[in-house]
């Protein structure tokens, strides 16, 4: 999957190749990442890529034209590429969103500076707008270090042979279980015993059962969308059972 990056900062692009599992995808070649310059774009003496926003008000505007012309460059070079600008105005990405981005033969990501960009390139020059949570950032350039970061590790073969995407939070529905590491013993915490049981299918239930109690507790709103099986069903009801236990104590002893 090739990514192309249009932006008026490349050289931050230049961190993922500091190291981790995106630098060895590049250099495996499952992916490559072309940062372009949008001041590359520019025909004035200044390089201007923005203006003061039509109907006044504070901050300034990204000018369509050289990023116009930056997206007709990217796509003439990567005609099966599908175009994406990042912007807190754009669709929530999410794994799924990830995973959907991995069947694209190639991505152009337009980041956005400013207050923005013209509208006029939401319009008509891209195929979607991808926002990577609710908050506003400087710029477009770490949202798009996120999709690519997020969207590569998908691509068989960059995780080098572990199936660890399949387990991730998220592409289970639920959220990741609690993992732990030698030593047996740190500063007074003990590995869950079961862990160390070898027993394979009782660390599945309690793999299971975890991932259930990190989900109810930290992200509820994930199992309104889950299908929950008999056992997980289980489960939940003695969850439920005990804290209406505990609760019922409390409430009787204050
Ligand atoms: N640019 C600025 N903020 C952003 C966000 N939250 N997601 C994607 N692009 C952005």
């Amino acid at each position: 999957m090739n990514f192309t990056v249009l932006t008026i900062f490349p050289e931050m692009f230049s961190t993922l190749l500091v190291g981790g599992i995106v630098k060895r995808a590049i250099e495996n070649e499952y992916i490559s990442v072309e940062p372009i310059d949008i001041r590359g774009f520019t025909n004035d003496r200044h390089r201007t890529v923005d203006d003061r926003p039509y109907g006044g008000g504070c901050g300034m505007v990204m000018k369509p034209e050289p990023v116009a012309e930056a997206v007709r460059h990217a796509r003439k070079k990567r005609p099966e590429s599908y175009t994406v600008l990042l912007t807190p105005q754009g669709r929530l990405f999410d794994q799924q969103v990830a995973q959907e981005l991995t069947g694209c033969k190639g991505l152009i990501l337009v980041c956005g500076r400013y207050e923005g960009i013209d509208e006029r390139i939401r319009e008509h020059l891209v195929d979607d707008e991808i926002s990577i949570g609710d908050y506003v950032l400087t710029g477009g350039e770490l949202a798009a270090m996120v999709v690519i970061d997020a969207v590569s590790r998908l691509i068989p073969g960059t995780l080098g042979g572990e199936d660890s995407a399949q387990e991730d939070s998220f592409s289970t529905g639920l959220l990741e279980h609690p993992q732990y590491t030698r030593p047996r013993s740190f500063e007074g915490a003990d590995v869950p015993d079961v862990l160390l049981s070898g027993n394979h299918g009782a660390v599945k239930e309690w793999r299971r059962q975890a991932s259930l109690l990190r989900t109810v507790l930290n992200r509820p709103d994930l199992l309104r969308e889950h299908h929950l099986s008999r056992d997980d069903m289980e489960f939940m009801k003695k969850l439920q059972k005990d804290i209406k236990t505990i609760i019922g104590k409390h409430s009787t002893e204050s």
